[in-house]
């Protein structure tokens, strides 16, 4: 009987759990459950004789793939996977896999509330602004970007993008003026939200000289990862500019430093909210335990990674 270990410090909402348990129970396969452990042991006791893992943002790194003697495939339960080493992986002859676009809709909609929040005033009774007709800027136009499109139309923005990887083709098919320079982006919109992923090529990408190119009462949104930000560039922006404004799903590393100097004009979520829905977690859940299954059964590699 195979065995699949949901490991999730931030756990999946109950309804997810049911519904990936019955699917488990049909096709024949055990599981076990890790949710809120407290540290990298706590993980690694738990898959040493697991054949299958699911996580979210949890680190699989060497040292927890080298104690899974039986483990054959991973899945990352959403879009991300800067958390896994694909390397180690596939030394040990692991397949990685995500799921692709499952909580994309979750992530967009936290987009536009937050830009809303911050737009009157975190609601402190103040007039605030509004958002039809102000240009929103999407880095990167993957699966939460076109979303975050999607949804901005209906609130009459001005949505643009800018993506190196989406051809202008696809990009302008959705009505939105594709950027091919990112720099010219920044400089025509007032709000940018970023969806891109944390690479070597992109951590501390968003810097001072790309942020002080942004117009008048600029908001930077960002729901993809912290990483992605260079933090001393973004305070020195937000000193030169007090129409500066910084909402992000993922607390910098100097949040201390941002929230002592600029408690009125930024928002950090207490926890990664962005994929935190139950409709997300049961998309997210099921597709993972579904591209397992298949895996096994059919030896489907669709959304393998390494
Ligand atoms: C993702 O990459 O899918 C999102 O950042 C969600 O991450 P989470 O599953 O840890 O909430």
């Amino acid at each position: 009987m195979k065995k699949v270990l949901i490991a999730t410090v931030k756990p999946f909402a109950p309804a997810a759990i049911t519904k990936m348990k019955k699917l488990l129970d049909e096709a024949g396969y055990d599981l076990q459950i890790l949710e809120k452990y407290p540290d990298k042991q706590a993980l690694i006791d738990a898959v040493k004789n697991v054949d299958a893992l699911i996580v979210r943002s949890d680190k699989v790194d060497k040292e927890v793939l080298d104690q899974a003697p039986n483990l054959k495939i991973v899945v990352r339960a959403g879009a991300g996977y800067d958390n896994i080493d694909l390397d180690a992986a596939t030394k040990n002859n692991v397949v990685v896999m995500n799921t692709p676009g499952q909580n994309a809709n979750a992530v967009a909609e936290l987009v536009l509330g937050m830009m809303v929040m911050m737009a009157r005033n975190k609601y402190n009774g103040k007039p605030g602004t509004e958002l039809k007709a102000k240009t929103l800027g999407i880095h990167a136009y993957g699966n939460v970007g076109k979303n975050v499109a999607r949804i901005a139309k209906g609130f009459d923005m001005n949505v643009v993008a800018h993506d190196p990887y989406v051809s202008s083709e696809i990009v302008e098919r959705d009505g939105i003026k594709d950027y091919e320079n990112v720099e010219d982006m920044y400089a025509d919109a007032q709000y940018v939200s970023l969806h891109i992923p944390a690479t070597k090529q992109t951590i501390k990408s968003i810097n001072y000289d790309l942020l002080k190119r942004m117009p008048e009462n600029a908001v930077l949104i960002n729901t993809a990862r912290k990483e992605i930000i260079d933090e001393d560039g973004l305070l020195k922006i937000m000193e030169e500019r007090p129409d500066f404004k910084y909402i992000s799903d993922i607390a910098p590393d100097k949040k201390d430093e941002f929230e002592s100097r600029f408690a009125d004009r930024i928002f950090f979520t207490p926890k990664k909210m962005g994929a935190q829905t139950a409709e997300a977690n049961i998309n997210a859940g099921v597709a993972a335990v579904k591209q397992i299954v298949n895996f096994f059964e059919n030896n489907d590699l669709t959304y393998k990674l390494n």
